[in-house]
């Protein structure tokens, strides 16, 4: 399309199906003002009713078509002080981006618990929801917060706070290059994003390693030594794969730091009304940092008085600001809607935590050097895990039409398990479920056949003999098995009917090279059945509603 000046957005739709009617922008009656959204209205009905009363047609189911007549209700000959009026009667959240066919020039946007951000450009300005959809036009970007609206103009804007007080900010730059939003030679952002990792993980870990003191360095945590070794539990919040990340580095930091660990899903967290012990440390970890749940949450465990830590990859994201302290994992921006190496990243994060306040407690400094000393060879152990690819896409070839499978672990690989059949569901919508193995005699066994597929993960340690066991349950009910074990162990490779190695190594350090296999695994299940693998249908990358 011709011209200088433009709003467009992907819905994900709340109010209303996927139709051409209900796509963004939305528009006034006399069609002069257009509008998109990204959020929910939760009073649209009152407002959309007393509209229709005053003889305004409305065109879509959706709630944010209430926006653009409210607009348009206000607007005598300035966009901000009409958008400054509607927003007054909007309850719910907004993230919006308007436009008047009159003002050409000028794009206002508004906040209100969805994120928008600005980018400064030279001649050109940006208005987004992420830094992604603009980090290849602009590296500088003034975050906007709640209650404020933003006036841009071709080479100027200036921000509002509620009082209609101007807003003076900082600008940020941000250090992704445009290099790593780029495909490259792969075919799509997933598989560069999985093949990534040995680097993403050595980002993560970067600077970060002392070994002199056997600990990490983290300096982003902002609390004291005492108010570290006073820490008598942490709480991890978050959703998807990140509430997975969440659950390894629980059990992490009960073995290892010996401290009562719990990872909790964000969405159920928020309305529990949680305990928040004194000596609680509470997480957050989120790729995008915007996670509606992930961030309610940790408001109201914040709101609790508790100190709430994130562990985020985009920098600036909201719950990178809001949080009382951090680590950021450094992957880079992560395109595919489901996620890979910010995961591998979240647990480098959890790693060092774990190594760190274990160092202030009992871990001797023998200890925190063997430990250290694994995590270093991940990245590489990941790198010969990766060479495994064309050996699982073999395996997906021969396995992708099951409609149903089992993902089964002990242990540290009982959260892999679950983030295992969460990628498979995910991108090639086969039906996959995550099950501790040892609880499968509990249930989950009834779907086993012929037709259902089960990937056991097979650790060297001691949960192994346990393991193979329910391998042998599977197999004495005629179900096939694919086994992703340690190399070299023939047994678990003579039980599976397919096996797919990883280096041998330090068990607690399997996560990291496990979750490989079942990426790839995802990943050539869904091309092989034609899918829109970075894009998959329904979901979306950053959920910043409820
Ligand atoms: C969405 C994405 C998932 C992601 C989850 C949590 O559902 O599709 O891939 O794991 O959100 O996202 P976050 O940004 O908080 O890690």
């Amino acid at each position: 399309m011709d011209g200088s000046w433009g709003i467009g957005h992907t819905r994900w739709a709340t109010h209303g199906g996927v139709t051409k009617a209900n796509a963004h922008p939305h528009c006034s009656c006399d069609g002069k003002i257009a509008v998109v959204h990204n959020g929910i209205i939760e009073n649209h009905h009152a407002i959309r009713a007393m509209l229709e009363k005053m003889g305004c047609p409305f065109l879509s189911e959706t709630d944010t078509e209430v926006i653009p007549h409210l607009i348009s209700y206000y607007y005598k000959e300035d966009l901000v002080e009409a958008l400054k009026a509607a927003v007054v009667n909007l309850q719910g959240t907004y993230g919006i981006a308007c436009i008047h066919a009159d003002e050409p020039g000028r794009i206002v946007g508004a906040r209100n618990g969805s994120p928008l951000v600005v980018g400064v450009g030279a001649g050109e300005m940006f208005l987004a929801s992420d830094i992604t959809a603009m980090v290849a036009y602009t590296d500088k970007v003034v975050y906007l917060n709640d209650g404020e609206i933003v006036d841009i103009q071709e080479n100027h804007y200036s921000i509002i706070d509620r009082e209609e007080r101007t807003v003076d900010k900082k600008v940020a730059q941000i250090t992704w290059e445009l290099g790593s939003i780029e495909k490259g030679d792969y075919p799509c952002y997933m598989e560069k994003e999985i093949f990534e990792q040995p680097e993403s993980i050595a980002r993560a870990l970067s600077g970060r390693l002392d070994v002199e003191n056997a600990t990490a360095k983290l300096g982003g945590l902002n609390l004291g030594r005492g108010r570290l070794s006073d820490v008598g539990r942490v709480k991890i919040i978050a959703a998807g794969t990140s509430w997975h990340a969440g659950l390894v580095g629980s059990l992490l930091l009960e073995q290892f730091a010996r401290i009562p660990a719990q990872a909790e899903l964000a969405s159920e967290i928020r309305y529990r009304n949680p305990v928040v012990e004194k000596d609680s440390l509470w997480f957050t970890v989120s790729q995008s940092g915007e996670t509606a749940d992930s961030l309610y949450a940790m408001r109201e465990i914040q709101r609790k008085g508790a100190t709430v830590l994130g562990i985020c990859n985009v920098v600036g994201s909201t719950i990178a600001r809001e949080s009382d302290g951090g680590i950021y994992v450094h992957s880079g921006p992560e395109i595919a809607v489901a996620s890979t190496k910010a995961f591998t990243s979240q647990l480098a994060a959890f790693y060092l935590f774990t190594l760190f306040i274990a160092r202030m407690r009992h871990l001797s400094r023998e200890e925190g050097l063997s430990f250290l000393a694994s995590l270093q060879e991940v990245p590489a152990k990941v790198a010969q895990t990766l060479g495994q690819r064309d050996h699982v896409q073999e395996i997906a070839k021969k396995y992708h039409k099951a409609k149903d499978f089992l993902f089964l672990g002990r242990g540290n690989l009982y959260p892999i398990a679950l983030e295992g059949a969460l990628k498979l569901k995910e991108i090639s919508y086969i039906h996959a479920e995550g099950c501790s193995a040892g609880e499968m005699k509990h249930g989950p066994i009834a779907l086993v056949s012929p037709e259902v597929p089960s990937l056991f993960l097979v650790s060297d340690d001691f949960l192994r003999e346990k393991t193979i066991s329910n391998m042998r349950e599977i197999k004495a009910r005629g179900g096939p098995i694919i086994a992703v074990g340690v190399e070299g162990d023939k047994e678990v490779a003579v039980l599976a009917d397919d096996f797919i190695p990883v280096p041998k190594g330090d068990p607690r350090f399997y996560p990291f090279t496990m979750v490989i296999p079942l990426q790839l695994f995802a990943y050539f299940c869904a091309l092989e059945l034609g899918r829109d693998v970075d894009q998959p249908r329904n979901l979306a990358k950053s959920v910043t509603v409820e």
